[in-house]
């Protein structure tokens, strides 16, 4: 989406599903993203895991107009530039640390508008120092390990104020039961690009599995 900041409302709620993207090569980021597009799945998230990621971020947001594209597994200062210097619409974290609260004021304010960020939480306190921090819009992260949507339901009864993107195994067929609760915006897993699709270039694959995802809405 070139030329304007979506809100975090907008990252959240465009669709039911954030694809979290974990890209080797940089040649398959445009065809990629073009497919997820095509299949309903607009907000993409790429993971800087990789030394693609940086770059593979930068083919989307220049190529594929019509993506959000945000950087994922932000974990400090140099993840927070180089995801906004490359055109990362958005941010995400597995987790939260001062550290990264204290990088996201220094870079990630955009003309006194704040970059919208995810960041991950996993507990009542995380949740807390979230929302100290000023974001009440959190990945849940990793959303089956740390209890699935019994936590959720749990940690909306002190915190009603909270929405969720949970994510880290989460599958097609589990989506649907997270989307189900109120406190639910939306869902990531990386499911949407297979390797063996990725490697193959069957971006049709990757089309389909965005388009059955899409349809959960
Ligand atoms: C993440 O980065 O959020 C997770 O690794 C994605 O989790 P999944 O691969 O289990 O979907």
């Amino acid at each position: 989406m070139t030329g304007q900041t979506p809100t975090i409302e907008t990252v959240m709620t465009t669709a039911p599903v954030i694809p979290v993207v974990t890209v080797t090569d940089a040649e398959t980021a445009v065809p990629l993203a073009a497919a997820l597009v095509r299949g309903g799945l607009p907000v993409i998230e790429i993971t800087l895991r990789t030394p693609a990621g940086i770059e593979a971020i930068r083919r989307i947001s220049r190529e594929v107009p019509d993506a959000i594209v945000g950087a994922g597994t932000v974990l400090n200062a140099r993840d927070v530039v180089a995801a906004r210097e490359a055109g990362a619409a958005f941010g995400v974290s597995p987790g939260l640390t001062s550290a990264l609260i204290a990088a996201l004021a220094d870079h990630g304010d955009d003309g006194g508008r704040r970059w919208p960020f995810l960041p991950g939480i996993a507990t009542a306190s995380e949740a807390m120092a979230a929302m100290e921090a000023g974001y009440d819009r959190v990945k849940l992260f990793p959303a089956t390990v740390t209890g699935g949507t019994a936590l959720i339901k749990a940690l909306s009864a002190p915190f009603p104020q909270l929405r969720f993107c949970p994510t880290g195994g989460i599958t097609a067929e589990t989506a649907g039961s997270f989307l189900n609760l109120p406190a639910v915006a939306c869902v990531g897993g990386s499911w949407l690009t297979p390797k063996d699709a990725v490697e193959a270039g069957d971006w049709q694959r990757v089309e389909d599995l965005a388009r059955t995802a899409a349809a959960l809405a």
